[in-house]
C-alpha cells in the first residue's frame, strides 16, 4: 500500500513499481534509519509537534521491529518501496495513527541524505581498520625481511638494487596516503541534512540541534537546498576507494609478475592459489588478478556515479537513487580485497636467495659505477658515456662489470682504483644511499 496514494486515481503498474523500487539495496540502511526515526520522533514529542503518548507508541513500534528484523522474524521484501516506506508501514499497522505522525516535519530526501551519510560514516571507518591491518601486515613483512635485496626495477626493466624493505615500504605509503584522504573525508560526511525536509526546511519549529547530538553528527548542513540534493560525499569516497583499489591492482600486479617462475621472487601460499581444470601443474594467483580486475568495477562506479550527477538540476531527483547500488557495490568490493589481500601477503613466500641472485644480472651497479668516477672528478656526463661503453661491451661477452681486472678497467678511465670492486658491490650500494 502507498503512503502517497491520496493524489492518484490509478494504480502505478507492476511493472512500474518494480522499476521505482529500491529495497533490494536499500535495506541495508534499515538500522540507521530506525535509529533516525528514534530521534526524529523524540524531537517531535519534546517540541511538542506530536503528544509524549504518540512517541512513546512509536518508541516501543520501532524497538520492536528492529528486535524482529535482528531475530530474522522480519525480512523487507519487495513489497515495500523502498526501506524508509517499509518501516514506516509496518510501524503503522502496529501502532495506528502515532505510526502516520512519524513523518510530520520530514521527507524521504532528507531522510535517505541522512541515513546514507549515517551508514557511510561508520564504512569509512571500517574500511580505515581494514586499511591499518594490511599496513601493519606490510610492515611485519618489511621487518622479517629487513636484510633482503632484490632489483628494483624502472620501465620493468633491472634499474637499481633496493631492499625489500624500501619496496614494501612504497605501498605503505600509498595507503597512509588514503587512510588520510578517508579521515579528511568523514568532515564532509559527518553532516546532518535532516531537518532540510522535502527541499527548503520546515515550518515546524523542530530542535535539529538535540537530532544531531543524538545521532552524533558533528555538524548541521546549513542550505536545505544543497543538503537534500548534494552527493559529493558519495562521490568522495567512491573516489577514494577507487584509489584503494589502484593501489591494491598495482601491488596485485608486481605479485602475479613476481609469482612467475621466471620471476620466483614470491610464492603465495597453497590457501590464497587456485588450480586450473585441464593443467594439472598450475598454481594460479587468481586473488590477486581478483582484486585487480575489480578494480574496473570499481572505477565504473564511480564514473557511472559522476555522470549521473552531472545533469541534476537542484534539488532531489529520483535519478540520486542510483547512489546506493554503486555505493555500496564499491564499499563491499574494496573491504573484501583488503581482507584477502592481506591474508594473502601474511602468507606469501618471498624468496630472499631468489631475489638476491637476481642481483648479479643486469648492470644494476652502473650508476654507482658512474657515481665512483664522478668522486674521483670526472664529470658526471663523461662518467655516464664511458660506463655505458663499458655496459656495452660487457654485455656482449656476458660479463659484469666487477669481473674486469684493474688494468681492463684502466683502459675506460685511468681514475679507476682498486676501491672501485667495493663500491660496486650490491650490498654497498644499498648502505650508501642516503634515503632509507
Ligand atoms: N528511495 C529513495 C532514494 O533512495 C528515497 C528518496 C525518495 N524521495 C522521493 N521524493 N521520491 O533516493
Amino acid at each position: 500500500m502507498k503512503l502517497w496514494k491520496g493524489r492518484f486515481s490509478k494504480q502505478a503498474t507492476l511493472s512500474a513499481d518494480k522499476f521505482n523500487s529500491s529495497i533490494n539495496t536499500d535495506k541495508r540502511l534499515w538500522l540507521k534509519d530506525i535509529d533516525l526515526s528514534l530521534a526524529h520522533g523524540r524531537m517531535l514529542a519534546k517540541q511538542k509537534i506530536i503528544s509524549e503518548r504518540d512517541f512513546s507508541l512509536i518508541e516501543k513500534g520501532l524497538l520492536e521491529i528492529k528486535e524482529e528484523v535482528l531475530g530474522g522474524k522480519i525480512s523487507f521484501t519487495d513489497e515495500y518501496e523502498d526501506i524508509h516506506m517499509a518501516i514506516e508501514t509496518i510501524l503503522t499497522e502496529r501502532i495506528g495513527d502515532s505510526g502516520k505522525r512519524l513523518h510530520t516535519a520530514r521527507s524521504r530526501n532528507d531522510q535517505v541524505a541522512t541515513d546514507l551519510r549515517m551508514y557511510l560514516k561508520d564504512e569509512t571507518l571500517e574500511i580505515i581498520s581494514l586499511l591499518d591491518s594490511l599496513m601493519e601486515e606490510i610492515e611485519s613483512i618489511a621487518d622479517k625481511n629487513r636484510d633482503t635485496i632484490l632489483p628494483g626495477f624502472t620501465h620493468m626493466q633491472k634499474a637499481q638494487p633496493v631492499t625489500l624493505t624500501m619496496h614494501l615500504s612504497a605501498y605503505r605509503e600509498m595507503f597512509l596516503r588514503d587512510r588520510e584522504r578517508l579521515e579528511d573525508s568523514i568532515k564532509r560526511t559527518d553532516v546532518m541534512p535532516l531537518g532540510s525536509c522535502a527541499l527548503s526546511g520546515t515550518s515546524y519549529n523542530i530542535d535539529r540541534q538535540s537530532v544531531k547530538e543524538e545521532l552524533r553528527f558533528r555538524e548541521l548542513s546549513k542550505n536545505p537546498m544543497d543538503a537534500v540534493s548534494d552527493r559529493d560525499f558519495v562521490l568522495e569516497l567512491l573516489f577514494i576507494i577507487s584509489l584503494i583499489m589502484m593501489h591494491l591492482s598495482r601491488f596485485s600486479e608486481e605479485i602475479i609478475i613476481f609469482s612467475t617462475s621466471e620471476f620466483n621472487y614470491i610464492e603465495l601460499d597453497d590457501s590464497y592459489s587456485t588450480g586450473s581444470s585441464i593443467m594439472p601443474q598450475k598454481k594460479n594467483p587468481d586473488m590477486a588478478e581478483l582484486v585487480r580486475g575489480k578494480t574496473g568495477r570499481v572505477y565504473g562506479n564511480l564514473m557511472a556515479m559522476l555522470t549521473v550527477m552531472k545533469g541534476l538540476p537542484l534539488t532531489y531527483n529520483k535519478d540520486m537513487q542510483e547512489d546506493k547500488e554503486l555505493i555500496f557495490d564499491s564499499v563491499d568490493t574494496v573491504k573484501a580485497s583488503l581482507e584477502i589481500f592481506t591474508e594473502m601477503i601474511g602468507t606469501a613466500t618471498f624468496n630472499k636467495e631468489v631475489m638476491e641472485k637476481d642481483l648479479k644480472t643486469g648492470y644494476m651497479n652502473a650508476t654507482d659505477a658512474a657515481d665512483y668516477l664522478v668522486k674521483k672528478g670526472v664529470p658526471f656526463r663523461e662518467c655516464h658515456e664511458i660506463i655505458g661503453r663499458m655496459v656495452l661491451a660487457l654485455s656482449k661477452e656476458g660479463k659484469d662489470i666487477e669481473d674486469l681486472t684493474l688494468p681492463q678497467l684502466k683502459a675506460y678511465s685511468p681514475y679507476f682504483e682498486e676501491d672501485i670492486y667495493e663500491a660496486v658491490d650490491v650490498r654497498n650500494l644499498i648502505k650508501n644511499r642516503k634515503e632509507k
